[in-house]
């Protein structure tokens, strides 16, 4: 251990997400005078086994208040890192854990452990004078991410005025992470005008997508595939469709309510419903189709269609290294999701990572629906080599200061910087 490295101090204050509810942002001071910051973000739609973000409860703010998660990182928290060494990530994060004691997180919470897992990354980047995603991932740290990036919002980011929570485009045509940009750029603006062609226009929902002014689900899918081809572009080839079903957030126990167009399904019916979606429209990639509690119906539906279509789990695997070695062995979904807030360390969601591609699962990192001008995880998308990124829509500063951060990574690497294109994404193996 080099004692440059040594931490020195560690600060957290309450700061304010894109939903302008409290956050936790934490600093991490070292011996060298290198100081690295990190804001967690926080979800609305959020899956029952992610790990407890701690809120205060009680009246302030909604009770949303993260007075407790602050208090713990300035007490407790400090007084166990001060003088461990920023650049041993997992000694770091193993002793969080440890320190936190709970299977759950629930004691000292995610929110607290993640900011200072994020910030000691950001503080050790910088003492070895290189920018995270290379400390992180070394020279070899090249692939840049397919972005999924959302057109129009729903579910619960949009006041249920949708079921589906995701409609997002993604660019397999694309020869570069900044023709990706490109490319959704001018379908998100045509989207745009194609909605105040109509006269519902209304504005944007939590992540930045048009606010999902149609009758059925299926009427979002057609704008899209109209706003693709308004743009110029051949859907399915040059700019094809990913969706978030978010299944868990209105389904239970093998029943599922399409509120809007007032329909129920079983699992089965809802299958139906998505393959019938996915032979009409340039689908490649389905998350959540089906709600968390409902493994054997994600087994069915990655067995009807995971050859082609990407299947994620979010909430059903909620960044975790078990699930995915569970839902492996089930056939259950063939890509994962990776929140770094839904495990509370870094080093807990590159396990996952980890394990996900050892058994042949395809990864998106990913924003949550409370996010601010932290880019933290465009860093662990490039310096993991993920392949593919989620952060919201083509709008917003906080999701804009993410696409940005990757443009100027892309442009730093110059003629080593790769782009993966359509074989990013997950598929059963046979
Ligand atoms: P959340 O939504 O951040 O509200 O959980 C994002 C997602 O479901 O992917
Ligand atoms: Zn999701």
């Amino acid at each position: 251990m080099t004692n440059e490295s040594q931490i020195s101090d560690v600060h957290a204050r309450r700061v304010w997400d894109s939903r302008g509810r409290p956050t936790v942002e934490a600093e991490v001071s070292l011996r060298s005078g290198a100081l690295g910051r990190a804001i967690v973000p926080a979800g609305a739609s959020k899956g029952r086994r992610e790990a407890l973000e701690l809120r205060d409860g009680g009246e302030r703010h909604g009770g949303l208040d993260v007075g407790r998660a602050v208090a713990n990182v300035n007490g407790e928290i400090r007084r166990a890192v001060l003088g461990m060494a920023a650049d041993d990530q997992e000694e770091l994060d193993e002793h969080l854990i440890a320190l936190d004691g709970s299977p759950n997180r629930d004691r000292l919470g995610a929110n607290a452990l993640l900011a200072v897992s994020m910030a000691a990354a950001h503080a050790a980047a910088s003492i070895h004078g290189v920018p995270l995603y290379q400390y992180l991932g070394g020279v070899g740290a090249t692939l840049l991410p397919m972005p999924q990036i959302q057109i129009f919002g729903g579910g619960a980011h949009a006041g249920r005025r949708v079921d589906i929570q995701d409609f997002m485009v993604v660019c397999p045509g694309a020869a570069s992470f900044a023709q990706a940009l490109e490319w959704t750029a001018e379908v998100y603006r045509h989207a745009g005008r194609l909605m105040a062609d109509r006269g519902s226009q209304f504005g944007v929902a939590d992540e930045g997508g048009w606010w999902p002014a149609f009758d059925t689900n299926e009427d979002a899918l057609a704008a899209l595939v109209a706003a693709i081809e308004r743009a110029g572009l051949v859907p399915g080839e040059q700019v094809a469709i990913a969706l978030d079903i978010a299944a868990s957030e209105f389904g239970r126990n093998g029943r599922y309510t399409l509120g809007l167009e007032q329909r129920q399904f079983d699992s089965d019916g809802l299958i139906e419903l998505l393959l019938r979606w996915c032979d009409k429209f340039p689908i490649v990639s389905i998350e959540d189709p089906l709600a968390e509690d409902d493994g054997e119906g994600f087994a069915r539906f990655t067995a009807a269609i995971g050859d082609r279509v990407q299947v994620v789990g979010d909430d059903f695997l909620v960044s975790s290294a078990a699930l995915v070695r569970e839902s492996a062995v089930a056939g259950a979904a063939n890509t994962v999701l990776l929140k770094p807030n839904q495990r509370g360390t870094l080093t807990e969601t590159l396990r996952c990572w980890e394990a996900a591609r050892e058994l042949g699962f395809g990864g998106i990192v990913s924003a949550r629906s409370g996010e601010s001008e932290d880019t933290t995880i465009v860093h662990l998308a490039i310096g993991w080599q993920v392949g593919q990124l989620k952060v919201g829509a083509f709008a917003r500063g906080e999701r804009m200061a993410k696409w940005n951060e990757a443009l100027r990574i892309e442009e730093r690497l110059g003629a080593r910087a790769r782009f993966a294109g359509a074989g990013v994404f997950g598929r059963n193996i046979a």
